[in-house]
């Protein structure tokens, strides 16, 4: 190679690192022109594992307030939820007073919230946590405030200045066109007019749509810029109710939906099965009878092997141990936060047992055994059957016990309690 050809050659170079770096570049007048594009900051890097929070639906619904909130986040940061990796605090729905009609911004109930939202995002920064916000694609959210339809610029440059991490996006009010056709398409289209308002502020905003989902939105979530998107109805505090046609449902129908939707999340889009309701124990907004311990436990490992956000919800403020235990074991958590980003699936069903598969990073597997009867039962299922290679030798932990078992080669098997589900994370023993 010639020598001015070799210099030009690394001046390209150079100024292709300097492009990627600056993400600017001269034009022929000599002025800066943006070359990437402003969304950027809002893309899909910005939930890599599914996000994790509380949110103040399930335990206070409308009587959300400043001080629930601040409580709350003293609580995330002081009692080792937030070591564990829960991060994002979310005022639900209600928080609204209303649309101020010379302006058309929203703004807050001055009562529960008269220190205004920016205020409490301030302060939920302070602790080191994130700060989210709910609204609506319709004229009105479920709760009968002010929605976001037609004024989705104004609103996400006013939640982005509040200084609003997260947006969950509801799809109360939203009149149905004729046909069903036009209807998937108005969801898409507003979904999408909301994404890209997010996207212009600038601000990385986790966007997380709620569409409960007859319109499919794990086929079109991403798309339209959503970082997780609700894959059915509201999961109320208790442990089944069979049919996914309206609000409530039970915990086992919500994960029976997502658990049939594993191709469609990954990172930077996850299927949500709404949030938990460990801990309610029958109080708060969304009473159902109650779950037990048991239950609650399954739920957290579920949701777990499904990869699914955890959105924490009961009042942190007076967790007992037992719900500390479930919502904070770090082993569980891992499962549902592993790099790979894999979402389980459903490997083996019989007679109410069945089993799931989650690939993990570094060639480890989660194995989770579920007891759907009303009785106690055991499973004994070779790795065959669970799509494992008979002849590994795998060291099994159990995440729940935090200790390793020991089982004969080739099989994994498990005492189960009725509705109970257990979890082992599998690893390759070197020879
Ligand atoms: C819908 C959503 C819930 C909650 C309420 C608030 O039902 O699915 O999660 O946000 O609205 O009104």
């Amino acid at each position: 190679m010639k020598k001015f050809t070799k210099n030009v050659v690394v001046l390209n170079i150079i100024l292709i690192l300097l492009f990627s770096i600056t993400g600017c570049a001269d034009n022929s007048s000599g002025k800066k022109v943006a070359t990437q594009s402003p969304v950027k900051s809002n893309d899909q890097m910005l939930a890599l594992t599914p996000p994790m929070g509380w949110n103040s639906w399930n335990p206070f619904g409308e009587n959300v307030s400043e001080q629930v909130i601040k409580e709350t986040a003293d609580t995330m940061a002081g009692s080792g939820l937030k070591d564990v990796g829960f991060t994002y605090i979310v005022i639900d729905d209600i928080w609204q007073g209303g649309r101020d009609s010379s302006t058309g911004l929203l703004y807050p109930d001055p009562k529960r919230f008269p220190s205004g939202i920016k205020a409490l995002a301030d302060y939920v920064h302070e602790k080191g946590l994130k700060f989210g916000i709910y609204s609506d694609a319709g004229t009105m959210t479920c709760g009968d405030r002010p929605g976001s339809f037609g004024y989705e610029e104004k609103d996400a440059k006013l939640f982005a200045e509040w200084g609003v991490d997260y947006l969950k996006y509801d799809y109360c009010y939203c009149t149905d066109y004729a046909s069903t056709n036009n209807d998937y398409k108005m969801a898409i289209e507003r979904y999408r007019k909301m994404g890209n308002a997010l996207k212009a502020t600038g601000r990385p905003i986790v966007y997380s749509i709620c569409e409960w989902g007859p319109r499919s939105p794990w086929l079109w979530g991403k798309e339209v810029g959503g970082h997780l998107w609700r894959t059915s109805y509201d999961v109320y505090d208790f442990w089944d109710k069979p049919r996914n046609e309206i609000s409530p449902i039970g915990i086992q129908t919500s994960m029976d939906v997502a658990a049939s939707l594993e191709r469609f999340a990954g990172p930077g889009g996850w299927n949500d099965p709404d949030m938990l309701v460990v801990g309610l124990k029958n109080t708060g907004n969304i009473k159902g009878g109650g779950c037990n311990e048991i239950e609650y436990r399954t739920q957290m490992s579920m949701w777990c092997m499904l990869a699914a956000p955890l959105m924490i919800g009961c009042d942190i403020r007076k967790m007992d141990e037992t719900t500390k235990a479930i919502l904070m074991n770090k082993d569980i958590i891992d499962i549902d936060q592993d790099a790979l980003g894999k979402q389980g699936f459903r490997v083996y069903r019989k007679d109410g047992l069945e089993a799931f598969k989650k690939p993990l990073s570094n060639q480890r597997v989660a194995i989770a055994f579920l007891n759907r009867n009303s009785t106690d039962k055991k499973i004994t299922i070779s790795y065959l059957d669970l799509e494992l290679d008979p002849v590994v030798n795998y060291f099994v932990y159990d995440v729940w016990k935090h200790t390793a078992i020991n089982l004969p080669k080739g099989t994994l098997s498990a005492d189960l309690k009725s509705h109970e589900c257990r979890v082992f994370v599998l690893s390759v023993v070197e020879k």
